[in-house]
Formats: C-alpha cells, sequence, structure tokens
C-alpha cells in the first residue's frame, strides 16, 4: 500500500507557504481536488505523479508532486548548484521549486563552460542509481579541441591505465570515436571532476567546448532548447538504464 501524506504538509513542502498559510488556502476555497474545494487541510492523500490531475491550488495545476525528475539543456555559462554567485542551473526551473523539500539536485554536474543533458530530481534513491559507480552508467560527450587528434588517443582512453593528473587510480575504459581532426565523441561511465577535459589534457590536447548530448540510453532530445527543461515519464527515465545503452566498464 502506498504512503499517504496530509494535504498541508505536502504543499509545504512543495514550496507553496507555510503550513499555516496552506491551511488559509484551504479555508479559502483555493485548494481543488477532483474539481471540488477542500474542507479539511490535513486531508491525506497518496502521493502520485497523478495527483496533478487532480489537484489544483489558485486556479492552477499542481506542480509536479515529490518523485519528480527533469531533463533540462544546461546552456553553457549557469553553474549547477543551488547557491553560487551568478547564473545557477536552478534559476532555470519555477522559483517556488527552490523552496521544496526534498530538494531538487542535479544528478552529477556540468562545469559551467559545459552544455547539454544534464537531469534533475528530488529523488534521492534515483539520483544515487544513476551516478552509482557500479552501474556504469554512460555519459557521452561532444568535444571540440583546440589540436587535430594525432591516433593514439582512442587506445589509450580504451586501455582503463590513464591516470588524470593527481590522481592514482587510473580511468575505466572510455570510447572515443574521432569525428574530424579536431571533433570527437566521448563516452565515459564515471564522473570524475572535470573528467573529459582533464582525460584530453593528460594527451596533451585542450577542450575548447564540450557539450553532453547523452545519459545511458537517453539522449538529448533535438527539440529541447538550452534553457528548456522538461519532466521526465517512466520511459525516459527507463532508457537511462536501458539495457542496450553503452557500458564499456568491466564489473
Ligand atoms: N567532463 C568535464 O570535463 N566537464 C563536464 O562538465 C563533464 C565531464
Amino acid at each position: 500500500m502506498s504512503a499517504t501524506v496530509r494535504l498541508d504538509r505536502l504543499l509545504a513542502n512543495m514550496g507553496y507557504g507555510s503550513r499555516r498559510e496552506v491551511q488559509g488556502l484551504v479555508r479559502a476555497g483555493r485548494v481543488i481536488l477532483d474539481g471540488a474545494p477542500v474542507d479539511d487541510a490535513e486531508l491525506r492523500l497518496t502521493v502520485t505523479p497523478a495527483l496533478a490531475d487532480r489537484l489544483q491550488i489558485n486556479g492552477r495545476r499542481l506542480d509536479p508532486p515529490p518523485g519528480m525528475a527533469l531533463m533540462l539543456h544546461k546552456p553553457v555559462g549557469v553553474t549547477c548548484s543551488h547557491k553560487e554567485a551568478g547564473a545557477l542551473v536552478h534559476d532555470l526551473l519555477p522559483s517556488r521549486w527552490r523552496l521544496r523539500e526534498p530538494a531538487i539536485s542535479t544528478v552529477g554536474r556540468l562545469d559551467k563552460d559545459t552544455s547539454g543533458l544534464l537531469l534533475l530530481t528530488d529523488d534521492g534513491a534515483l539520483l544515487h542509481r544513476i551516478i552509482s559507480p557500479r552501474r556504469h552508467v554512460a555519459k557521452r560527450y561532444l568535444a571540440t579541441l583546440a589540436r587535430p587528434l594525432e591516433g593514439s588517443e582512442g587506445p589509450r582512453f580504451a586501455s582503463g591505465d590513464l591516470r588524470l593528473e593527481g590522481e592514482d587510480k587510473p580511468l575505466a575504459p572510455a570510447l572515443l570515436e574521432p569525428l574530424s581532426p579536431t571533433r570527437a565523441r566521448l563516452t565515459i561511465t564515471e564522473g570524475r571532476y572535470h573528467q573529459v577535459r582533464r582525460m584530453f589534457a593528460a594527451v596533451g590536447n585542450h577542450v575548447e567546448t564540450l557539450h553532453r548530448d547523452r545519459v545511458g540510453g537517453l539522449d538529448l532530445p533535438a527539440d529541447l532548447e538550452p534553457g528548456a527543461w522538461r519532466l521526465m515519464g517512466e520511459a525516459e527515465i527507463a532508457a537511462v538504464f536501458a539495457p542496450n545503452a553503452p557500458t564499456m566498464a568491466a564489473s
């Protein structure tokens, strides 16, 4: 049986106001469930995504209930953080969502200067499932390079012997697909700090632009513009773990 939660607590945790404010909304008839005003702020509800189809607050559809995941096309120049200076990925989401508990977190990070597919979720178990090293969820990047590839980079990245500067543990094998002398796709299964940039630095090159176009078996949708986001459905979450998604690392 699914757990239930009190309406006032649910809405307060979703950023609609303090519990007292939410109780005020209920008294004012501004919380509608299945077409009728709710008269009891302590009403217990089962939280599922479908709740957003049933509840209206202040005349508007309920925000996605807890247990949500979304994909965002991160533009260059925004930071994956809740509270650093400058433009943040969270600024691209509705402002009320900053008040949510549990908070919405990025699934791993992309550098400020990297664009592309970024997942966010308030579901801690899902987040850990995606970033867990044991799952080997592949991440695919498109890099433009300052210098032409020499031909030796692919075997070195695939070797499982490459060490990043300052680290003892070698990197798991990664797949390099050259696209032109100065453009390549690189698929990795780890998430070390600035990993792709440091991998190319380790072979004497320099990444000029970096874009992530795939996580597991989930592609960045072609119609998702930089800065735009959309909620993920079950099929998209499953695609992240798709068995045919490339996973190069041995277990
Ligand atoms: N590797 C990097 O260097 N930067 C990213 O943002 C992601 C992977």
